[in-house]
């Protein structure tokens, strides 16, 4: 591309302007470049001169931004949807429920009837978490130590971790300031990301968890990365979508990331993710990365 515009610039005599991306080492840097043209004393071009900025941070910030929206329309949308399927599925689910009550157990309906109650729960979480994205918290909000409810979500999930031969590094801050949320929320956003992490390491592998502090203390900065497969290009800008998945049907609902990016949003923070598969590095693997505003320890 960047030598069709200089082959352009010196054809028509128009400085032009390109955006385009290149791979420096393992990251992929967005430049802009500037051609324009130079003239000899008889008029004629006889050089280009390109000079390039990096915008790696700026089209970063404007993918960030264009998606939140996306996610914010999207996401009322998909309340909407769930608050009209509520109501009609608590009617079903009851009805089974009377149901039930009257017919023999061992009875052929039974089994139907039970049937049709599992897959109503199923149905009834799915819409329980689309609702809860946009529902304003009933959640207690109060001083949240990271590294305690990191650590208990690590606990619950030990037994997992051993089974599949992924090893767990704990890299976790001394002194790290609160941050203002709710604890059984945030443990859900660590157990949505790490059971994302296990999936993709079932073979074995390591899970490092990081907390730290960051702009001079202003934000609690959590990573959590993983040595899997890593995220697909073309699934990059969809992960965060209600109900897009790529497990099977019966693993994943695909609402794991889009409840937590709710979460994360709704206390001022910001989660994001840097992702190599293994054709792009030999350490592939994927971290998610949150921020949330700090709140001084009293
Ligand atoms: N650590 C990871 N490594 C690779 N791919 C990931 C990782 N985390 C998420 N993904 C991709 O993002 C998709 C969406 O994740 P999300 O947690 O929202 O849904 P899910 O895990 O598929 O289902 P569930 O609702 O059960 O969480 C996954 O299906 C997977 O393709
Ligand atoms: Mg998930």
């Amino acid at each position: 591309m960047q030598y069709s515009a200089i082959d352009e610039a010196f054809r028509t005599g128009e400085s032009k302007q390109i955006v385009y991306s290149v791979n420096i080492g393992d990251n992929e840097h967005w430049l802009i470049t500037n051609f324009s043209w130079l003239l000899d004393e008889n008029g004629n071009v006889f050089a280009v001169l390109g000079i390039a900025r990096d915008i790696t941070r700026r089209k970063k910030m404007e993918e960030q931004m264009f998606h939140t929206e996306k996610l914010a329309s999207v996401g009322t949308l998909a309340a909407g949807v769930a608050h009209e399927i509520n109501n009609p599925l608590a009617i079903i689910l009851g009805f089974t429920d009377l149901t039930l009550e009257k017919v023999q157990k061992d009875s052929e309906i039974y089994e139907t009837l039970k049937t049709i109650e599992k897959h109503g729960t199923n149905a009834k979480r799915v819409v329980e978490n689309l609702l809860s994205f946009t529902r304003l918290s009933e959640e207690k909000i109060e001083d949240v130590d990271i590294n305690l409810n990191i650590n208990s979500v690590l606990d619950v999930t030990k037994n997992t971790f051993s089974l599949n031969r992924v090893s767990v590094s704990r890299e976790l801050s001394d002194n790290l300031p609160f941050i203002k949320g709710s604890a059984g929320e945030l443990q859900q956003v660590f157990f949505n990301i790490i059971s994302n992490a296990m999936s993709v390491m079932k073979g074995g592998g390591i899970l490092t968890v990081r907390t730290r502090t960051v702009d001079h203390g202003q934000k609690v900065e959590t990573r959590i990365s993983d040595t899997g497969c890593g995220i697909k290009k073309e699934h990059r800008t969809k992960i965060f979508d209600p109900l897009f998945t790529t497990k099977k049907v019966g693993e994943g609902t695909g609402l794991g990331l889009f409840v937590s990016y709710g979460i994360i949003s709704k206390y001022g923070g910001r989660i994001t993710f840097e992702t190599k598969t293994p054709d792009e590095s030999k350490e592939h693997g994927t971290t998610f990365i949150i921020t949330l505003p700090a709140v001084k320890r009293q």
